[in-house]
C-alpha cells in the first residue's frame, strides 16, 4: 500500500484571496491570504509569501514538501462543458477572458518547489474539506456554494469517517452567489467582496421586491437552484471576469431592461444617495438568499439526516442567515468554515490529499497566521509612541479595560494572525459596547467607512445565551443573533438596525488572555463583550506590528497593546493626526 504524504502545502490562487496553507502529519500548522502580506486586497495571483510564511513557520525547506494541494481542476465538469459551449459558442470566448495567466510550473520553480507532486483538487471539494477539520469525528453533512469555481457553484456531501462523500454538484450556469453578486452591482457595490454591505444594509429595509427576487431565482425540484437566465444572460453574453490589477473584478452580468422594468427603479450608481427603494431591494435579496439557503439544507438534510451542518463557500459567509439556521432548518448544530471564501480552499485541496483527520495547531480553527515576538520590535515608528510598562499581564488587562470604560479605543495585536476574513482578538480594534455613540465615533475616525455599518461583539462564551437568542457557538464570528428585548439598551453600539448582532464566541481555552480582557471588562461593568472590528483603515487587516503601528498612527485610536507591551500617541504626534 502506498504510503500517505506527511508534508502537504495547499495552494489556492487565481480568483479572489488567493492563500497556502500546510499540513504535517496530523495538524494544519500554518494558514494564511497573500492579501496580508502585500496589502493588496483579494489579492488574486500566486500566494508567493503566503507559501513562504507557511515554510518558515514550520522551520521546513521547500524540497521537504511531498505533495502541493493545488485547489484548481480545469478540466473538471469537462463533458458539460463541452456539450454547452457546442450550443452557446459564446462560452467558448468566456473561458478565454477568464483564463488567468499563471503558469503553476514557473511559480513552483521560483520557490523551489518543482520536485514535489503536484495534485489537483475541485474547487468545490475542496470547499467542503475546509471544514473537515473543525469537527472531524462527527457524523456531518456538508453544504458547500458561492459564485463559481471549476465550473461548479455548489455542493452537498456527507461524512464517511475523515472522508467526505459528494452527493450532487450545482453546475454552471445556476448559481446563487451569482444572483447575490449581480443584487450587489446593481445597488452600487461594484467592488469584488462588496455583497456584505447589502446583507448590512438589509436591516434598514422591507423585503417588498421579494416576489421579482424570486423571479429572479428560484428553488430547484432536486438539490439546486435555478437562475432566470433571461434576466441573467451568462449563456448568450461572455461573463466578464477578469483579473485587474492584481485584484478579481467582474463586470455587471444582469440585463438591464429586463432589471429595470421587474424592479421599476434603476441601478444606483456608486457615489448616489442610498434610498428606501434600495434598502427594500437589499432587504428582499436577503431574504430570498435565505429561503433558498434554508431550501439547499432542508434538501441536504433530507438525504443525510444528521443533527450537524458544516457550511463553506463564499455563501457561507452570510452571517445573518447562518445564524437563523438552526431555527430555520432540521439542523442543531452548524459549523462554519473561519474562511469559507476561495482563500479556505487552500486548507481544504491539502486535507483532502492528507486523506486522515487533521486538527488545527493551537486548537483554533481561524488562529493559523504569523506571530511575532513582541521583544525583537524594532520599528523606527515607535519613536513617535509614549510606551507604558506594566509589572504583569494582569495589570495590563485591569489598564486596558479601565480605559475602554472610559470610551478609549483599543488596537490589540497578539499572537497568531487570523486566518479567514474576521479579526478574532489578535488583530483587532476593541471599544466599549455601552456607549450610544461609539459606533459612529468608530466609522468615521478609525475605519473611514459607510455610516450603515455594524459592528459586530466577541462575547464570552459562559454568558452568550443570557445576551442573544437562539445562540450557538461561534468562534470565528461567522453568525448573527437577535439581541435580547432586555438587553437592547446596555449594549447600543453593537445592535444593528434589526436588533441583532454578529458575535464571536470567545473560549478561555483556545483564546485565555482575550478571555481573560473581556472578563475583566464584565467584572468593572456587567457587560460580558466589547466591539471587536478587524485592524485595518480600508485595506487588508494587519499583519506586522510594522503594519499595526503605521495603521495606528495614521487612526484616531487612543492606544495600541503589542502584545504584553502598550503604546500611546505622544501629545505632538496625536495633534498631527487630529
Ligand atoms: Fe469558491
Amino acid at each position: 500500500m502506498k504510503s500517505k504524504p506527511n508534508i502537504i502545502l495547499g495552494i489556492s490562487y487565481g480568483h479572489g484571496d488567493s492563500s497556502a496553507a500546510l499540513i504535517i502529519g496530523d495538524k494544519l500548522v500554518a494558514a494564511a491570504e497573500e492579501e496580508r502580506f502585500n496589502r493588496i486586497k483579494h489579492y488574486a495571483l500566486f500566494p508567493d509569501q503566503a507559501i513562504r510564511y507557511c515554510l518558515s513557520h514550520a522551520k521546513i525547506s521547500p524540497e521537504q514538501v511531498e505533495v502541493v494541494a493545488v485547489a484548481k481542476k480545469p478540466w473538471n465538469q469537462i463533458h458539460r462543458k463541452i456539450a454547452l459551449a457546442l450550443k452557446h459558442p459564446n462560452l467558448i470566448k468566456q473561458a478565454k477572458t477568464s483564463d488567468v495567466k499563471i503558469s503553476l510550473t514557473k511559480e513552483l520553480k521560483k520557490l523551489n518547489l518543482s520536485g514535489s507532486k503536484v495534485v489537483r483538487v475541485e474547487h468545490h471539494l475542496a470547499h467542503l474539506y475546509s471544514c473537515r477539520y473543525l469537527d472531524p469525528k462527527s457524523d456531518t453533512a456538508f453544504l458547500s456554494f458561492d459564485g463559481l469555481g471549476d465550473f461548479v457553484s455548489g455542493s452537498i456531501g456527507k461524512s464517511n469517517g475523515h472522508r467526505i462523500e459528494i452527493l450532487e454538484w450545482l453546475v454552471f450556469p445556476h448559481s446563487v452567489g451569482f444572483f447575490y453578486t449581480a443584487i450587489t452591482q446593481y445597488l452600487g457595490f461594484p467592488h469584488f467582496g462588496d455583497e456584505f454591505k447589502v446583507m448590512g444594509l438589509s436591516s434598514f429595509g422591507t423585503p417588498r421586491y421579494l416576489a421579482e427576487m424570486r423571479n429572479l431565482i428560484r428553488k430547484g425540484e432536486q438539490f439546486g437552484v435555478k437562475l432566470n437566465l433571461e434576466a441573467f444572460p451568462i449563456l448568450n453574453k461572455p461573463l466578464s471576469y477578469n483579473i485587474e490589477n492584481a485584484q478579481p473584478k467582474i463586470l455587471p452580468f444582469y440585463n438591464l431592461n429586463y432589471m429595470t422594468q421587474l424592479l421599476g427603479i434603476q441601478p444606483r450608481k456608486p457615489k448616489d444617495a442610498i434610498l428606501q427603494c434600495h434598502k427594500d431591494l437589499a432587504k428582499s435579496a436577503q431574504v430570498c438568499f435565505e429561503e433558498i439557503g434554508n431550501h439547499l439544507l432542508n434538501q441536504l438534510h433530507s438525504r443525510v439526516p444528521t443533527q450537524s451542518v458544516a457550511i463553506a463557500g463564499g455563501c457561507a459567509h452570510n452571517s445573518v442567515w447562518v445564524g437563523q439556521i438552526v431555527k430555520n432548518t432540521p439542523f442543531k448544530k452548524v459549523l462554519v468554515a473561519p474562511a469559507s471564501h476561495d482563500a479556505g480552499i487552500s486548507v481544504g485541496a491539502a486535507i483532502a490529499v492528507a486523506d486522515r483527520e487533521i486538527s488545527p495547531e493551537g486548537n483554533h480553527w481561524g488562529l493559523l497566521g504569523p506571530s511575532f515576538d513582541e521583544n525583537q520590535l524594532s520599528i523606527p515608528e515607535l519613536n513617535e509612541l509614549e510606551e507604558k510598562s506594566f509589572d504583569s499581564e494582569k495589570s495590563l488587562i485591569s489598564w486596558a479595560t479601565d480605559e475602554l470604560k472610559q470610551g478609549k479605543i483599543l488596537g490589540l495585536f497578539s499572537g497568531r494572525m487570523e486566518f479567514g476574513p474576521r479579526a478574532l482578538g489578535n488583530r483587532s480594534i476593541l471599544a466599549d459596547p455601552r456607549h450610544p455613540d461609539m459606533k459612529d465615533k468608530l466609522n468615521a475616525r478609525v475605519k473611514h467607512r459607510e455610516s450603515f455599518r455594524p459592528f459586530a461583539a466577541s462575547v464570552l462564551e459562559e454568558y452568550q445565551a443570557d445576551w442573544f437568542q437562539d445562540v450557538f457557538y461561534s468562534p470565528t464570528m461567522e453568525a448573527v443573533f437577535q439581541v435580547k428585548n432586555e438587553k437592547h439598551a446596555e449594549i447600543p453600539a453593537v445592535v444593528h438596525a434589526d436588533n441583532s448582532c454578529r458575535i464571536q464566541s470567545v473560549s478561555k481555552a483556545t483564546q485565555p488572555f482575550y478571555w481573560e480582557l473581556i472578563d475583566s471588562f464584565r467584572k468593572k461593568t456587567g457587560v460580558p463583550m466589547l466591539i471587536n472590528t478587524s485592524f485595518n483603515d480600508c485595506e487588508p487587516i494587519v499583519c506586522t506590528p510594522q503594519d499595526a503601528v503605521r495603521c495606528f498612527l495614521n487612526s484616531e485610536m487612543d492606544h495600541l497593546i503589542i502584545g504584553t507591551k502598550a503604546f500611546s500617541k505622544k501629545a505632538a504626534t496625536m495633534k498631527m493626526v487630529g
